[in-house]
């Protein structure tokens, strides 16, 4: 046997022992996207589908479809969410959606802040804060997202931006409650771009924000906070990223509207 099978082989077992000891959340964003036709062929996929039993398979559709979800995953593994949510009750809040609205439909997560709804739609840290609060004192799981955009990312001060959008965007919650909390860190000018950040810079700035949840909220909590990485993830690159420490699994935008690439990353995260 050559030094370059040898390497091979002791880099397989080094991956298989790193995936193997991890549950990581495959998280899938659809955005504004699918007709109803396409949502039940997409479902009909992957309701039945075996995932295994280590990772966790979440998917945030457009709102009118979730009573297809409620439908059709009632005895399956996959779990649902919504992409935003309004924090309050009821009332006069025209075109919006509340937790209660959400929950009556089974929805189990939210994903807040998304980097397009802080730029389409003006969504400031105080306004995420209030959403985050309302999720969590009700049973919805917040996936909070961060992410610097291009500027920031060569100009060095993406380090302070992300940490200033994790501490305010928590503001509102404290002591246990931060333990449903996950946070999806998604640079900006790697969503949907094909752009994906390297391995090296997941690494990077995982671990940065890993070291500043420990320090800000305490060992136990810090390290227990899913960390996920999002922006092009898709099933050629997904295994690298998965290798990055400090990643608890990914955000995933174009790559979940396929049931099959949603099944392949489970597949190799498995
Ligand atoms: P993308 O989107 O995977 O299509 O880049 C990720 C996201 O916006 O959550």
């Amino acid at each position: 046997m050559n030094k370059k099978n040898i390497e091979d082989i002791v880099r397989k077992e080094i991956i298989k022992s790193v995936i193997d000891s991890q549950e990581f959340i495959i998280a899938g964003n659809w955005k504004m996207n699918k007709t109803k036709h396409e949502v039940i062929s997409f479902l009909d996929q992957v309701a039945n589908h075996n995932f295994g039993n280590k990772n966790k398979i979440i998917i945030a559709p457009p709102n009118p479809y979730l009573y297809l979800f409620e439908d059709k995953l009632r005895y399956s593994q996959v779990l649902y969410g919504v992409q935003n949510l309004f924090p309050k009750e009821s009332g006069a809040f025209t075109g919006e959606l509340s937790y209660e609205m959400a929950r009556d439909f089974g929805a189990k997560y939210a994903i807040l802040g998304h980097s397009e709804r802080r730029m389409l739609f003006n969504e400031c840290n105080e306004f995420v804060s209030k959403k985050v609060r309302i999720c969590v004192q009700n049973n919805i799981q917040p996936i909070l997202c961060i992410g610097e955009n291009l500027d920031q990312r060569i100009g060095g001060e993406y380090k302070q931006h992300l940490s200033n959008q994790i501490k305010e965007g928590l503001v509102r919650i404290s002591g246990d409650e931060l333990k449903d909390v996950i946070i999806a860190y998604e640079p900006i000018w790697a969503i949907g771009t094909g752009e994906t950040a390297t391995p090296d810079q997941v690494e990077e700035t995982h671990m940065f924000l890993r070291k500043y949840l420990i320090d800000e909220y305490g060992k136990e909590l810090g390290e227990k906070i899913p960390l996920l990485y999002g922006g092009s993830v898709k099933t050629s690159n997904v295994l690298d990223l998965a290798l990055a420490q400090s990643v608890s699994g990914f955000l995933i935008g174009g790559a979940s509207l396929d049931a099959q690439s949603l099944i392949e990353i489970n597949n190799i995260l498995n």
